[in-house]
């Protein structure tokens, strides 16, 4: 039997065989001539040579393998009481049409499209359209707001945006076009065309010249073949939160991208041709667009598209029904999801209700996965909960129990071993590996494997600056943990400003330049603070300008509303307190990791460097009128 052991061995001992037999996987037009290209080291790529094409990849070459009638996509939405099914063969015509449809407008390899919409099968087939033509996707979650939105079109420059009408979120309706609208009217760089695709529970209005309607714009068009592409060609690019407010554009290459994702369907999770694999995520994502749509497609899955909530929409069971209706033998999700059922349902009176046999393992990722978590989702299921660790910027995960390999005894608080691919290490500020059990940075040898980003959009230097100069030859993750004796990682923290709200990722950075925005506020701060079902949410501490008369609950409520506004829903940002100064140190730098052990009760040293230690006893006493426990300083 091939081991896990085996498997990494292989890797290490031959990273480039290890490759080349992974892209077997994959159907070429031509193949590549080697697997890595570094001649730019320390920027490296995969494949460059190969010519391949994703969509064909995903969805054509079933179709000539005969698998046409097999279902490709099911869409549940119980939030609008659809469900549907698309069979790969349909697929295949859906995609080529849109795509040839894109073509007429002008659209062809390399252009930017944005595509903003809900969990609708549409996201994805915009996806796979672009990917038929090599045009270059950018995807923006629906719970950004308009201005988000406009830093994405002026930094992407696509030349065509194809948004929904609307969104349904439990309770309200998302309105998607004026959104779009409104962040048409803030940028500065406009697309050539739109594409709206209305949906019946709010038609949205079109503008003249600009829009197309997504059913007219296709009528009549001859469908386009897929485009290839040499295998560095971008697939897309993803945007992710840095720790200002201008995000990351991420960027993935086309080969390596489906060769790793092709890869991990099997070797990680565990299924085959013909299985339902589902990812409860957002095409907005990472792990929407990794495990919603491409590798699933990539390996001849059937995957989910849910438009719901793990609770409300309409119970705590809505993941167990539809597991159970379409035989999901791999389920992902994210910790907060499970949190949320449990909280609802701690008895699991609704897992009882379905038979869940085709279950055979659950996956957590996005942020730490508690334990109490994973051993309630055990105890219920009755199957493997893996934990599993990732990033948008890999695309694919770092560290996981390889259940299609070999199952690995679960260790619960540690998403288990490095994947081939990943030579993981924790340093010590100067950048030497630490002994095992001891804390660190986590950091990765170069080069990344296959799938992970090259680069970022039109932001190299960025790239560089953010992730390869703190510890020369590495990957700098921004995780904080360590490795065991057995070689098992543990993700302890963030090292940057970036905080995990509720499985999305989001920078207090961005927070703090909205807050400090509004006409009152002369300096902020914003902390991200432990929440028993979300994660972390944010907190923001507001020192207003002399002469500011104005009740503090007013500023309050403005700068939340403007955080709404400014960044969107997803921001979660509801919590803020005024206070009259901000601890520093000496040299002017906000402690905000000593504000969140206050707020989250934890034991804390008064670091040395404090400017003036009273104003923790202000903050903490800020805390407790927002029913924080307040941490104590330890006794040196
Ligand atoms: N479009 C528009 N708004 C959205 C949105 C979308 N796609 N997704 C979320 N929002 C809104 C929510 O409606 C909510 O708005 P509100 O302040 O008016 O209530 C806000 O953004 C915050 O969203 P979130 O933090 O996700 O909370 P939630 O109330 O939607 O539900 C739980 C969160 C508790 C159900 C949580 O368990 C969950 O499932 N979170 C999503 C986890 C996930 O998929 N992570 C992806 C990484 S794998
Ligand atoms: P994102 O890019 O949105 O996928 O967020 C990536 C970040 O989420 C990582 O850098 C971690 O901080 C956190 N994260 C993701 N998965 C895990 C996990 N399994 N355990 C702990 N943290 C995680």
């Amino acid at each position: 039997m091939t081991t896990y052991a085996d498997v990494y061995d292989s890797w290490k001992a031959d990273p480039e065989k290890f490759w080349m037999e992974a892209a077997e996987g994959i159907s070429w037009y031509q193949k590549p001539s080697k697997a890595l290209f570094d001649e730019g080291a320390p920027l490296y790529e995969w494949f460059s040579d190969g010519m391949v094409n994703a969509c064909y990849n995903a969805v054509d070459r079933h179709v000539e393998a005969g698998r046409g009638p097999q279902v490709a996509i099911i869409h549940d939405s119980p939030v609008t009481g659809v469900t549907q099914k698309i069979t790969y063969s349909a697929l295949r015509n859906r995609v080529a049409t849109l795509a040839g449809a894109l073509r007429a407008k002008g659209i062809g390899k390399g252009d930017r499209v944005i595509i903003y919409m809900p969990m609708v099968p549409e996201a994805l087939e915009a996806m796979l359209a672009c990917a038929r033509l090599g045009a270059v996707h950018s995807v923006v979650f629906g719970g950004f707001a308009a201005h988000e939105l406009a830093v994405r079109i002026d930094d992407a420059k696509p030349k065509c945006i194809i948004a929904a009408s609307c969104g349904i979120e439990p309770g309200r309706v998302v309105h998607y076009k004026p959104l779009l609208d409104g962040a048409l009217e803030q940028s500065t760089h406009q697309p050539d065309f739109c594409v709206i695709f209305q949906r019946e529970q709010e038609v949205a209005e079109i503008v003249e010249g600009r829009d197309y309607g997504w059913h007219s714009f296709q009528y009549g068009v001859e469908p386009a073949e897929c485009v290839p592409v040499e295998g560095n060609h971008p697939a897309y690019i993803l945007y992710t939160s840095g720790t200002t407010g201008q995000p990351k554009g991420v960027v993935r290459h086309t080969a390596g991208h489906i060769v790793a994702l092709n890869w991990t369907m099997k070797n990680i999770y565990n299924v085959d041709q013909g299985d339902s694999f589902w990812a409860a995520s957002d095409v907005g994502w990472v792990v929407g667009h990794s495990y919603i749509c491409y590798g699933p497609l990539l390996a001849g899955c059937s995957t989910i598209v849910f438009e719901g909530k793990p609770i409300g929409t309409p119970d705590a069971g809505t993941f167990w029904r539809i597991i159970s209706d379409y035989k999901v033998k791999s389920f992902f999700t994210a910790p907060t999801a499970f949190r949320a059922v449990k909280r609802e349902d701690p008895k699991g009176e609704f897992v009882k209700k379905y038979d869940l046999s085709c279950l055979k393992q659950v996956y957590l990722a996005g942020e730490r996965a508690d334990p109490d978590t994973i051993l309630w989702a055990q105890d219920q299921l009755g199957v493997p909960v893996i934990d599993h660790w990732w990033q948008t910027e890999t695309g694919w995960a770092i560290a996981a129990n390889p259940m299609g390999i070999e199952p690995l005894p679960v260790k619960v608080g540690s998403p288990s071993v490095p994947m081939p691919g990943y030579d993981v290490q924790v340093l010590d500020e100067a950048g030497h590996p630490v002994a095992p059990g001891q804390l660190g940075a986590i950091a990765i040898k170069l080069p990344l494997p296959p799938g992970t980003l090259p680069t970022l959009w039109n932001a190299e230097a960025r790239f560089k600056k953010s992730y390869l100069e703190h510890f020369p030859g590495y990957y700098e993750t921004g995780d904080a943990g360590m490795i065991d004796e057995d070689g098992y990682l543990y993700i302890m923290a963030r090292t940057d400003d970036v905080i995990n709200v509720a499985g999305h990722r989001l920078s207090t950075g961005a927070m703090e330049e909205v807050l400090a925005s509004h006409p009152d506020v002369a300096e902020c701060a914003v902390i991200g603070v432990a929440d028993t079902l979300k994660g972390q949410m944010p907190l923001g501490f507001l020192c207003l300008n002399a002469g500011c008369n104005k009740p503090h609950g007013d500023v309050v409520k403005e700068v939340v509303k403007l955080v709404r506004d400014q960044i969107g829903p997803v921001a979660a940002f509801k919590l803020a307190v005024v206070v009259d100064r901000l601890p520093k140190t000496r040299s002017g730098k906000i402690l905000r990791a000593t504000m969140v052990k206050i707020a989250d009760g934890a034991e804390f040293k008064i670091p040395a460097t404090i400017d003036d230690p009273a104003i923790l006893d202000e903050i903490r006493e800020a805390l407790r009128t927002l029913g924080y426990a307040g941490g104590e300083p330890a006794h040196a």
